[in-house]
């Protein structure tokens, strides 16, 4: 290649970059879709409730998933804040259900939610100041199984 050549060649390649990358991805079709997505999710992973002889295997599971997932940078699994930047998950089972009208299933899908975009379902705590008024890091990458067995620690904080 010429110099000339090569000097457009780069250029172009650098414009398709800078075009793409800045290109609008909050569009409310995409929004719609990744709702009907997660919604799908919640459902995948709770069918059903899981049966009591199973719960203890996976909350123990999920207790795993929860430290190698770095939650406890943010979140204490108290009912006190400790001062980190998430609110305290002590009990919050309880307060999901009465934002679910009491509904256990329901409420699970939620939380599964809650944890694959924070964005699209946020909590109650994302306009509060003293959790700098923002959202959490969206967890999408877990596996049904392990998202099941998170949720299922998650229930059991008391
Ligand atoms: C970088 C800090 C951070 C990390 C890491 C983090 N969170 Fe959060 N979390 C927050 C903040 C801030 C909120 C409140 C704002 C919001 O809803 O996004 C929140 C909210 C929540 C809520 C909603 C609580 C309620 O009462 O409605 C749950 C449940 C939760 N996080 C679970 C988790 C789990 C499980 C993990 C790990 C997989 C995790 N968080 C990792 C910061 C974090």
């Amino acid at each position: 290649m010429t110099r000339p050549v090569r000097f457009t060649v780069c250029l172009s390649a650098l414009l398709v970059i800078v075009v793409v990358g800045c290109a609008p991805t909050g569009n409310p079709g995409n929004e719609e879709m990744q709702r009907a997505e997660l919604e799908q999710a919640g459902m995948r992973i709770y069918a059903a409730l899981p049966e009591d002889s199973a719960k203890a295997a996976l909350i123990e599971q999920g207790q795993k998933m929860y430290r190698t997932a770095g939650c406890e940078s943010c979140h204490s699994t108290r009912q006190d804040r400790l001062g980190l930047q998430g609110p305290p998950l002590g009990g919050v089972s309880k307060r999901v259900m009465a934002r679910q009208d009491d509904d256990a299933l329901e409420a699970r899908r939620w939380l599964v939610k809650h944890i694959k975009s924070p964005r699209l379902y946020p909590s109650p705590y994302k306009d509060d100041e003293a959790y700098h008024g923002t959202f959490m890091t969206p967890y999408n990458q877990f596996r049904d199984e392990d998202m099941r067995a998170l949720v299922e620690f998650l229930w059991s904080l008391r």
